[in-house]
């Protein structure tokens, strides 16, 4: 380990370092890790220890062939704070970092994990800092990733941007880094794997679900979730919606969504919501197959946002507003908040639509490979 509190150029190795930790995080890198390999760029990949529970992590490195991480942090979970589990990541990434002296770092999005691998690695200086999903924002203050956001962008070397909107969002807000639009990972994350969650997932037979006679709910955000009055104008929403328009609502829950409606007593509330299923977190390939088979999804994600777009599945977003707007202008996406006269008024639009014809703002899919060369640049200037 070297005693030094930065990194000098001289100290870099030609390879690249990459930060895993969340769900969406994972499987978002899955087409960049798999793009380093196919390049022969060397890497490592560096665990927060932000998501731990098999079902939101392990899963997803099995299920998308990914190499185990040759850092992990076993501390991170003890925290339940945004500064605790923060600044136990930062001390995680920082130790990896000193020990594998990439010459590039990429973090990918706006959880804390990619912050505070985002303020160590920044700490460290002559390691180039690279950020993908960069210009995103939802404008909404109250959100920790917002904060994350504008943070990571500002303080990168290298970001690449998912679509126009964001290089431009990035060229108003004057970021300093070298910017370059390479579309969105999701793409090629689907490509990658819609065909083997049509032939490997039992998903819809395991849960009695046919085509187009379900929709999906997802649930996690902590403007949704951590206040009790918005979970229970929620739970009426869901009610009326699995009533009126007659369906069954299938809802993996997120581990936080769980902790919350056990804190606040309306586990019973929310499992009465007649039609409501719910399951356990899904893996990748069966969340595909839902994805792609259900007649709608109602969602607080930003991943399931874009995929929806992506599968031609109408999506409605619980939330009052979105950092991904794209997908609101090419119609896949209607923001609701928790109003069932916009879920209703959403319904209308879509039910009004003969085919789902809106083009994906997000890309060739191959975006992976575009940000695996661009960090293979870095890597090759220091052999
Ligand atoms: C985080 C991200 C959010 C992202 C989401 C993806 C931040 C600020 N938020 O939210 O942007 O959309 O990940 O899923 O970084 N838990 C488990 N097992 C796990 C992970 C979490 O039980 O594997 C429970 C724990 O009780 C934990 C709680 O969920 O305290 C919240 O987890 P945390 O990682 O802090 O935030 P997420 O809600 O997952
Ligand atoms: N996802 C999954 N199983 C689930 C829920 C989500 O595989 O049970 C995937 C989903 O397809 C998307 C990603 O996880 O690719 C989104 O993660 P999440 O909603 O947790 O985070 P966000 O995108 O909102 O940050």
């Amino acid at each position: 380990m070297l005693k030094s509190k930065i990194l000098k150029r001289e100290q870099l190795r030609p390879r690249v370092g990459v930060v895993v930790g969340t769900r969406p995080g994972i499987i978002k890198f899955a087409p960049v890790i798999r793009a380093l390999q196919d390049n022969n760029v060397p890497f490592d990949l560096v665990h927060t220890g932000q998501h731990y529970s098999p079902n939101m992590d392990r899963d997803f490195f099995d299920v998308l062939g990914l190499p185990q991480p040759q850092y992990t942090n076993d501390r991170t979970c003890t925290f339940s704070t945004h500064a605790g589990q923060t600044a136990a990541m930062m001390v995680g990434v920082e130790e990896a970092v000193m020990d594998s002296r990439p010459s590039a770092f990429i973090v990918g999005g706006d959880a804390n994990t990619n912050f505070a691998a985002a303020v160590a690695v920044r700490k460290l200086v002559a390691v180039e800092l690279a950020h993908m999903e960069a210009g995103l924002r939802s404008g909404d203050w109250r959100m920790p990733e917002e904060h994350n956001r504008v943070m990571i962008d500002h303080i990168s070397d290298v970001l690449f941007a998912p679509t126009d909107m964001c290089m431009e969002t990035l060229r108003i807000e004057r970021v300093k880094g070298e910017v370059s639009l390479t579309g969105n990972t999701i793409v090629d994350a689907v490509h990658q794997n819609i065909e083997l969650a049509r032939e490997r997932s039992t998903v819809l037979n395991d849960l009695g679900l046919e085509r187009d006679g379900f929709a999906l709910l997802t649930m996690h955000r902590e403007e949704n979730v951590d206040h009790p009055h918005t979970v229970k104008r929620i739970i009426e929403l869901l009610r009326s919606v699995a009533s009126e328009r007659r369906v069954r609502l299938v809802f993996p829950m997120h581990p936080r969504t769980k902790k919350r409606l056990e804190e606040f007593g309306l586990v019973d509330a929310m499992s009465a919501v007649e039609n409501l299923h719910i399951i356990d977190p899904v893996d990748y390939l069966d969340m595909l197959q839902l994805l792609d088979a259900a007649d709608f999804i109602l969602t607080d994600s930003g991943g399931l946002q874009e995929e929806a777009c992506v599968l031609k599945t109408p999506c409605l977003t619980l939330r009052e507003n979105t950092e991904r707007p794209e997908t609101v202008d090419v119609g896949s996406n209607h923001i609701v908040g928790s109003s069932a006269e916009k879920v209703f008024a959403a319904f209308a639009h879509f039910d009004s639509m003969d085919e789902y014809t809106w083009a994906s703002p997000y890309g060739d899919g191959r975006a992976g490979q575009r940000i695996a060369e661009r960090l293979a640049k870095s890597a090759d200037l220091i052999v």
